[in-house]
């Protein structure tokens, strides 16, 4: 799968976004080692800190189904010219499966830009640091 189509995926995802108190919406695809793909979308509550983004979405629909090999992740955010960083959060809760996963970021134009997990969250926190 080309990054474009896996970014079209997240893309799709963001349309199931619920997001009516930030109108912002955002979709993830998640491609695991065995070539599957989770995807996900951010889900918002009347308590505000309860929302959910869609990366994480997507990670938890992963593991849930028994997959931990994550290898590549597609975002997309629907509101907003520019390339929608993933949050604090959600760069550590890649950091728990696979540093070394590439984030993949669209933007409306068409336009991606490529990460490492671990470029983008350094000296990363992860369950190697547990004794
Ligand atoms: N959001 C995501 O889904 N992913 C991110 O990485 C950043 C933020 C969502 C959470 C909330 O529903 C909305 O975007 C505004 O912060």
């Amino acid at each position: 799968m080309t990054k474009q189509e896996l970014v079209s995926k997240a893309k799709a995802a963001s349309q199931n976004a619920y997001a009516p108190y930030s109108h912002f919406r955002v979709g993830a695809a998640l491609e695991c080692g065995d070539g599957s793909v989770y995807t996900g979308c951010n889900v918002e509550n009347a308590a505000y800190g309860l929302a959910i983004c869609a990366e994480r979405t997507a990670m938890v629909k992963a593991v849930s189904e028994g997959r931990r090999d994550f290898v590549r992740l597609g975002i997309y955010c629907a509101d907003t010219e520019d390339f929608g960083m993933p949050c604090g959060q959600c760069r550590q809760f890649m950091a728990e499966f696979n540093l070394d996963m590439e984030v993949i970021i669209g933007r409306p134009d068409g336009e991606t830009q490529t990460y490492l997990v671990r470029d983008l969250l350094p000296q990363a926190f992860t369950p190697a640091d547990l004794p």
